[in-house]
């Protein structure tokens, strides 16, 4: 089994990855990776995604390679094809962050290993289903009644995956950003899942009863070439006070990071007393080490 995309998980799947992680913070997953290997395959720049994979691969007794995508033959022009095979013949468990979704899916396709979406353009499933989990141990409501809004470039990745998986566990999801940002029909039609996926142009209205408020940078890595319009066009939905005032009372705001402190959101809301931000950053490594355990066991 693969983690490419949240499309492919279901709320039972995410429930056993939960309790793994669960297993994985009390500690008694220690020597459950005895003997296996990660290698953490990157186009791009991490530090949470890589050092948390890391950091759990080894508290879990196993190893981790790090492997810069500029340092492989790949480099040379070897083909994603054949990296995977010779990764895999070697690794228990690849997880590769890419430039673009499409060479991920190669990437899986040819490996004879597991296959982690550390990120891609499309999706950072690891992060949403981390969030998710924090979101969990921090308010004991059923999702149905916790609204998340997400509010800057909702056609990210971050976006996606968020909206995906929120809808998937049953919350109530608004993507609150500029109509040129509304993702596609695959992130908004999501009859099947228990939650809802809305979108929003209004920032009142978006954020009206939002339990947690989500943001994330205006130029994702592989963007940097249209920042200038980018930063403009996503401007008006800056995460601040004012913007966190339309949420409820005791609204939680939350950021994957890196952030831009005077882009995206403010150094007051980011550092504030209702910033759930750290609690983020704990957790990435709690269910790294989840989603490493429950893959490793099937
Ligand atoms: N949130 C996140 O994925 O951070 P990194 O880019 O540092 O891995
Ligand atoms: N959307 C951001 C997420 C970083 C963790 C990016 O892709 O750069």
């Amino acid at each position: 089994m693969n983690l490419i995309g949240i499309d492919e998980l279901d709320k039972s799947k995410i429930s056993e990855i939960f309790s793994f992680s669960d297993k994985f913070r009390r500690g008694s997953l220690h020597e459950s990776m005895l003997g296996k290997k990660l290698a953490l395959f990157f186009e791009k720049p991490s530090t949470r995604t890589r050092v948390s994979f890391e950091s759990a691969m080894l508290d879990m007794s196993g190893s981790a390679i790090y492997l810069d995508s500029h340092n492989l033959q790949l480099s040379r022009g070897e083909t994603y094809e054949d990296t995977a095979r010779t990764l895999s013949s070697y690794v228990d468990i690849i997880a590769a962050r890419m430039y673009r979704h499409e060479d991920l899916k190669t990437l899986a396709g040819n490996s004879s290993a597991p296959v982690i979406n550390a990120l891609t353009d499309m999706e950072h499933p690891c992060q949403a289903l981390s969030d998710f989990y924090t979101i969990r141990r921090h308010t004991d409501s059923e999702p149905a009644s916790v609204k998340l809004a997400f509010i800057g470039d909702t056609d990210s990745n971050m976006a996606h995956s968020l909206a995906l998986a929120g809808a998937m566990l049953g919350y109530n999801i608004c993507l609150v950003g500029p109509k040129q940002a509304k993702p596609s029909s695959h992130y908004l039609n999501v009859e099947s899942f228990s939650g809802s996926i809305q979108f929003q142009t209004d920032i009142r209205k978006g954020l009206k009863d939002a339990d947690f408020v989500y943001t994330d940078t205006y130029v994702s890595m592989g963007q940097e070439s249209e920042a200038e319009s980018r930063k403009k066009l996503f401007a008006p939905y800056q995460l601040n006070a004012r913007v966190m005032s339309f949420a409820k009372k005791d609204a939680m705001a939350m950021h994957c990071l890196p952030a831009h402190r005077g882009e995206e959101v403010t150094k007051e809301v980011i550092n504030g007393e209702n910033s759930l931000i750290w609690e983020q950053v704990k957790n990435k490594k709690i269910v790294g080490g989840g989603i490493l355990a429950y893959l490793a066991s099937r």
